[in-house]
């Protein structure tokens, strides 16, 4: 979270930086700023909330200067509020911070006690003392930031501004992500390569521990200890990173519309279409009769995927999943064995605590394979084997073409396995693979029920709280449903197994409840159809989202039935995502709430 940005060169910086923080603004939108150097003096403003709120601060009061930092702000210490926000200035030093300073107290309370004044409550501010003091020590900028990032601890992307410094940007990382951008005659710093698109297509990452000296002719890494480092850099395909809504109205809305399209450039990487079989990339190097056991680790929407996954390598494959939420595997004492291998699902690459349980995968030597979308993120390049997603970028904060690309990479992966360890027999792997094939086709049917539950929308959006439930892969489903509801409508909204209904939250079902009832006609379909009738009999709303066979056995007594096409069971999960985010996007529309900026949250969430 938060969104960092710099710029040294020949036009005026704060317009690029602003422009810049545009495109990062997906990263955090509690506040955001900008510092440049006016005739060798910092100057900088700042506001609270969207970036438009900064846009129009600068018009009636404009920065000049050719050179600047950016921040855009997801908070983590310290209130949303314009004191809060970055750059922090301090005698002569700005800086700009993504992640989190976690000894920030005792470095406060250190220079506290030297005379030091802090002016925010965020963890970012020691660090512009820091360096201020050892400015004030007489020690030039480099060698100040130097000594001062060994007493960070915790994760930290930093850009530093200093002034009477007309020609000098300094970047710093460890933990969250940070690149440099190679122009002629200017230099740029930022988050990440969507930040630097139209500025430049060459870009380089900086690695945890280097320090980038960014002047307008060149760019250096060192090392903690100033000796310097070689880093490559790398040309960018720049429509890849340039975004537009196109003629929706939300970036969500265009990203559902986009699934049938990248669902399938995502399968055509890892099927071959004429054989019918999975075809994964030349350079990977699986074998898959040597694994004995599979670990899924992911976050939130990315989490749900795994989640699903575990059903098709078990089904499929016969390997045993063991399925962690990032945040939890790395605090768990997990009896890591030889014959692992550890799958890490995550759109952005970037999600802290998923890198962080990479990391710790990968130092138990475990073999890790990411499913990334973000192919030049840290986890792809900390990564042994990458599998991309191809759902291109996604910029609307709730997940959605992200997520049914990374159960189109799963799903070919489970079948890979299948077949390396010999559960699945050519004849099945033909047929699963033409089923995938069929996917965009679906989805396009699923699609043609938007105008029904934009209708839809309308009657629940008043509600105060909602239940998904399913069986099997619809359980995964109904979570991911409940989440993307409650994530963009702010409505309550709970996903469950639909056979734990009767264990507690059936107590909640009353006429003002709507339930969403995931049921394709498959192996389960009775049984949850009897948890939908439990459901009836108390008075709670049904909307029941199944195919031909389903609505033609149950469609009395819900409240609404959203039907789809009959599909083999593989590709259900795909095809059923699609009418539950737009289920959960109508409804916001209806609600007025930001649907693409939802409040509180971010779509990179770089701290843990
Ligand atoms: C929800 C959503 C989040 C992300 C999660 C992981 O709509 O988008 O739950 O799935 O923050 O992010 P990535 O996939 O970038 O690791």
């Amino acid at each position: 979270m938060c969104g960092i940005v710099g710029v040294v060169g020949q036009s005026p910086a704060s317009a690029i930086l602003l422009d810049a923080l545009r495109r990062l603004e997906y990263r955090g939108y509690d506040s955001a700023g900008i510092a440049t150097l006016e005739n060798g003096s910092l100057t900088r403003r700042r506001a609270v909330g969207k970036l438009a709120n900064l846009r129009n601060l600068l018009v009636s009061e404009p920065l000049s200067g050719r050179i600047g930092i950016g921040h855009t702000r997801w908070a983590t210490h310290g209130r949303p509020d314009e004191n809060n926000a970055h750059p922090h200035m301090v005698s002569g030093v700005a800086v700009v911070h993504n992640g989190i300073i976690e000894n920030h107290r005792e470095l406060r309370d250190e220079l506290k006690a030297a005379g030091a004044d802090f002016t925010t409550e965020t963890d970012s501010e020691v660090v512009a003392h820091l360096v201020s003091r050892e400015r004030k020590n007489g020690c030039e900028p480099i060698v100040a930031v130097r000594k001062v990032l060994p007493r960070l601890s915790g994760t930290f992307a930093l850009a530093f501004l200093f002034e009477g410094h007309e020609n000098l940007l300094i970047g710093a990382r460890k933990g969250s992500p940070l690149a440099v951008g190679y122009g002629r005659g200017e230099m740029f710093l930022g988050s990440d390569a969507i930040a630097l698109a139209p500025l430049t297509d060459i870009v380089a990452y900086l690695e945890d521990g280097d320090l980038a000296v960014v002047t307008r002719d060149q760019i250096e890494f060192l090392d903690v200890n100033g000796a310097p480092l070689r880093r490559a850099s790398s040309k960018i395909g720049r429509s890849a990173v340039i975004v537009h809504k196109g003629e929706h109205r939300h970036f969500m809305a265009k990203e559902i519309h986009e699934q049938p399209k990248v669902v399938e450039q995502t399968l055509t990487q890892y099927i071959d279409c004429r054989k019918a079989t999975i075809r994964l990339p030349k350079n990977v190097d699986l074998d898959f009769r040597k694994i004995d056991r599979v670990s899924i680790t992911a976050c939130g929407t990315a989490f749900y995927a795994g989640m699903i996954a575990r059903y098709w390598f078990e089904r499929y494959a016969g390997l045993p999943v063991e399925l962690d939420i990032a945040s939890e595997f790395r605090y768990r004492d997990v009896p890591f064995g030889a014959g692992n291998l550890a799958i890490f699902v995550s759109q952005s690459g970037e999600t802290a605590d998923t890198l962080a349980s990479l990391e710790f995968a990968a130092s138990h030597g475990q073999r890790v394979l990411s499913v990334v979308n973000v192919q030049t993120s840290t986890m792809a390049r900390a990564s042994q084997i990458v599998l991309p997603t191809l759902a291109g970028p996604e910029i609307g904060v709730a997940s959605t073409k992200a997520f049914t690309c990374q159960l189109a990479t799963l799903a070919c992966i489970a079948i890979a396995a299948g077949r390396d360890r010999g559960v699945l027999h050519a004849e099945d792997e033909r047929s699963l693979v033409r089923a995938l094939g069929d996917i965009p086709r679906h989805m396009m049917r699923a699609l043609e029920l938007e105008p029904k539950i934009r209708q839809l929308a309308r009657k629940i959006s008043p509600a105060r709280d909602a239940l998904f439930i399913g069986r099997g892969t619809n359980y995964p489903l109904a979570l991911e449903g409940a989440l993307k509801l409650k994530e963009i409508t702010y409505i309550h909204a709970e996903g469950y197994a639909a056979g734990e209904l009767k264990h507690g939250p059936i107590a909640l079902v009353d006429k003002d409840l709507p339930v969403i009832v995931i049921a394709p006609h498959d192996a389960t379909f009775e049984k949850t159809m009897s948890n939908m009738q439990e459901v009836i009999a108390r008075g709670g709303r049904i909307i029941l989202l199944t195919d031909q066979r389903g609505a033609g056995l149950a469609a009395d007594g819900a409240w609404s039935v959203l039907e789809l096409p009959d599909m083999p069971q593989i590709v259900t999960p795909l095809v059923f995502a699609v009418p539950l985010q737009l289920l959960a996007y109508h409804t916001a529309v209806v609600r007025g709430t930001d649907v693409d900026q939802p409040r509180n949250l971010a779509k990179s969430v770089t701290v843990e």
